[in-house]
């Protein structure tokens, strides 16, 4: 369904000069600089999947789908959406897609939500049934009765993120394309937003690929995860995959009785340490909590302990950090 092959996306950036009227010397005899965005990058989508795209700030994630929906054009590579090549048809594509910026709204800033959502209707030729049925399901599942009369302008973040889905989804595409669709919304509203990507996803088979600094998101929503760094995948595949590479440690925190001086224990390192509590990392194919436990509780009395299992945020992070893998080779 999305094919991308050997994908690059270079930016020419205007290097300023220092100095009195710098802005001006610029203008007249620009430098630039070649800023390559998204290096080679190839993977496959299926249809019906729901993928993570995920990676530090400036990885190349917007670049990528900037391309994948047509706004931009590749340097060089191919990607190739149901048939189509986004930036040479992309009226053909427009039909077959849906796109949310986290960061700015697609919809018109001063009119009511349910204006824009008419005017949607005219450009992309809905039918009235379809445009009907689909009303119906976004006031079932995003409430948009509760602010569709209101202006764009005056939506909170939540609502406007509802309102820009809503807007994406109004042309039933197979294909759905989401930015940071989660950025800056608070908790309640971001379990009903993904709990609504996962209903379209599972009933109506969209494809999704989402992007986000939220590993929540990815956790609850992407079986698949890709994680692009400097315009590279660095990762393409399952998050359980990760979870048993990255996750094989475990950090058992010991409140004891009395405040006792820094000591370590035979399989397990000592991480930290606060006034009662001591936190001791171990590996979990090496020493078992229940040993570590006998061991130290044998030489200090133990008053709590949990055992904490790695979040996937902290994995995720070890390998933004550089401890890289191959692609495709956890
Ligand atoms: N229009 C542009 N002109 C020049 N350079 C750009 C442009 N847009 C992006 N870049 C550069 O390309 C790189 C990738 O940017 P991109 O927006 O794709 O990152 P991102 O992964 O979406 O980051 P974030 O998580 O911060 O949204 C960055 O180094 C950025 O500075
Ligand atoms: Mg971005």
């Amino acid at each position: 369904m999305i094919f991308v092959d050997s994908l690059v996306k270079e930016y020419k950036q205007t290097i300023r000069k220092d100095g009195m009227f710098s802005s001006i010397r610029t203008l007249f005899n620009p430098n630039f600089n070649i800023k390559r965005a998204v290096n080679e990058v190839s993977f496959t989508i299926q249809e019906g999947e729901l993928v993570g795209y995920i990676g530090p700030n400036g990885a190349g994630k917007s670049t990528s789908i900037k391309m994948l929906t047509g706004i931009l054009v590749p340097t060089s590579g191919h990607v190739e959406v149901n048939g189509i090549v986004p930036s040479k048809n992309r009226k053909e594509h427009a039909k077959q897609i849906g796109v949310v910026f986290g960061q700015k709204t697609q919809l018109w800033w001063d009119i009511p939500v349910i204006d824009s959502l008419r005017l949607l209707k005219d450009i992309y030729k809905v039918p009235d049934s379809l445009y009907k049925k689909n009303i119906d399901l976004f006031c079932e599942l995003l409430e948009l009765h509760q602010f569709q009369n209101t202006p764009v302008r005056q939506l909170s973040l939540g609502q406007r993120m509802r309102a820009d889905l809503a807007a994406a989804l109004l042309h039933s595409p197979k294909i759905l394309f989401l930015d940071e669709p989660t950025i800056g919304v608070d908790v309640v509203a971001k379990e009903r937003l993904r709990a609504f990507i996962k209903e379209i996803n599972r009933e109506q088979k969209v494809t999704v690929l989402l992007t986000t600094h939220d590993m929540g998101d990815i956790e609850k929503l992407c079986s698949r995860m890709m994680i692009i760094d400097r315009g590279e995948v660095i990762y393409d595949g399952d998050i359980e995959e990760i979870r048993m590479k990255y996750g094989e440690y475990r950090t058992l925190v010991i409140q004891f009785e009395q405040p006792v001086a820094d000591f370590n224990v035979k399989g397990a390192e000592l991480v930290k340490s606060d006034g009662t509590k001591k936190w001791f990392k171990f590996n979990r194919n090496e020493a078992s909590p229940s040993e570590l436990i006998t061991l130290i509780g044998a030489c200090y009395p133990i008053k709590d302990l949990t055992v904490e299992e790695p979040e996937i945020e902290e994995m995720v992070r070890s390998i933004y950090e550089g401890k890289t893998i191959d692609a495709r080779a956890v």
